[in-house]
């Protein structure tokens, strides 16, 4: 517990970011009516855009802050032709960046559909995608594989003849994100949907590739000291079916980083559409909450997109912060979010544009703030 209280830095970055972290700083002013003090959140700018004005992805005050912020709250970066003068993704310092310095190394994606929710697959409503069904949490690591700084072209006058990307998979890397997902599993109360039991599922391609290989004899060994918890494998391309197929068979699944990007997305669809889907990116001593969906700059300014992928980050982050410094109160706001969240979704009548519905993003944020302090009577 921190007597002070926790230093949050939030940055609303690009595009439809600003308006969905504007909302989630809504309900953490809520929840803070039951708990004064308990928190303090500083918004800073920064992005893609922010850089096409000032030449700056962010301010160094703004880098410190996250640095030294107990926890940081993301909206997303990206912003049309804002692109570094190397080519890489402007805005990318608040995100790949913070990654990589701050060495947040597992990427802890939930996926759960809530009653009142529809998921997002094209045809009829099938029982097998109940929201009963649907509970699981992906785990990405998130530092190395084909995202790790090793890359380039060969340039030869003026002509681009080779583009390499390296794909590194370490023994630190694989092992601390396996052990994180396998610690993980333990501590989760529910198991799998299908049968109860708690089980962790290896993502790889390791029929074909040796950093897959690796991965899954790092996710043998570390699961050895794991006993209670089932291992399950899949090679990436047949899980991608299986899910789709059969969701309630998965408790938590471990990926590396590339594969658990792409599987997240998909997995985003089972739970209602990107804009349910959160994403917490843990390191040992820093972590940051953001939500998946992106900067979406057709929809800025809208005031349209869907908060709650915005609102399960925020849930994600007290619950981080309560677990990082054993602080319980942290963990009943956090408790207490989630089942305002499931109220306000519940029976369908709080649904934005990409649920068929009419409902603002500030009108959500309106109607789950006033959940919020209803739970708190
Ligand atoms: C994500 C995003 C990022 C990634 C992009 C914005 C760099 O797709 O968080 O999943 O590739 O990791
Ligand atoms: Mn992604």
């Amino acid at each position: 517990m921190k007597e002070a209280g926790y230093e949050i830095a939030a940055f609303g970055g690009d595009g439809t970011g600003p308006e969905v972290v504007r909302e989630g700083l809504k309900i953490l002013a809520a929840l803070a009516e039951g708990a004064p003090g308990r928190w303090h959140v500083t918004e800073y700018p920064g992005g893609g855009e922010y850089f096409l004005r000032t030449g700056r992805e962010w301010e160094p005050e703004a880098e410190a802050a996250a640095h030294r912020a107990d926890a940081i709250l993301l909206g997303a970066v990206g912003w049309p032709g804002a692109t570094l003068p190397n080519g890489d993704l402007a805005g990318r310092a608040l995100v790949l960046g913070l990654r990589e310095r701050l060495d947040l190394f597992a990427n802890v994606r939930p996926c759960r559909l809530y009653p009142g929710v529809t998921h997002r697959i094209s045809g009829e409503y099938r029982e097998v995608w109940a929201p009963k069904n649907v509970d699981l949490v992906i785990v990405r690591e998130n530092t190395e594989d084909l995202y790790t700084p090793v890359r380039g072209r060969l340039t030869r006058a003026g002509t681009t003849e080779v583009a390499v990307d390296t794909r590194l998979i370490t023994q630190k890397g694989a092992e601390r994100v396996i052990r994180y997902a396998f610690e993980l599993a333990r501590q989760r109360s529910r198991g799998a949907p299908e049968d109860g039991v708690r089980r962790l599922t290896c993502v790889d391609k390791s029929n074909v590739l040796e950093g897959c290989r690796f991965f899954r004899e790092t996710f043998d060994r570390v699961g050895g000291e794991f006993p209670e918890i089932e291992r399950d494998y899949a090679y990436v391309d047949a899980f991608t079916q299986w899910l789709v197929r059969s969701p309630e068979h998965y408790n938590v699944v471990v990926a590396p980083n590339m594969m658990g990007d792409i599987i997240t997305d998909l997995a985003a669809v089972l739970q209602g559409g990107m804009g349910f889907a959160s994403g917490g990116n843990i390191g040992a001593e820093h972590a940051m909450f953001e939500p998946v969906h992106g900067s979406a700059p057709k929809y800025a300014g809208k005031n349209q997109v869907n908060p709650f992928a915005t609102f399960f980050a925020v849930e994600q982050m007290l619950r981080w912060l309560g677990d990082h410094h054993s602080d319980r109160a942290l963990t009943l706001q956090a408790d207490r979010l989630e089942a305002a969240i499931a109220r306000t979704l519940a029976g369908g009548r709080v649904r934005t544009y990409d649920q068929g519905g009419q409902v603002t993003t500030s009108e959500a944020g309106d109607r789950l703030a006033a959940a919020v302090r209803a739970e708190a009577r």
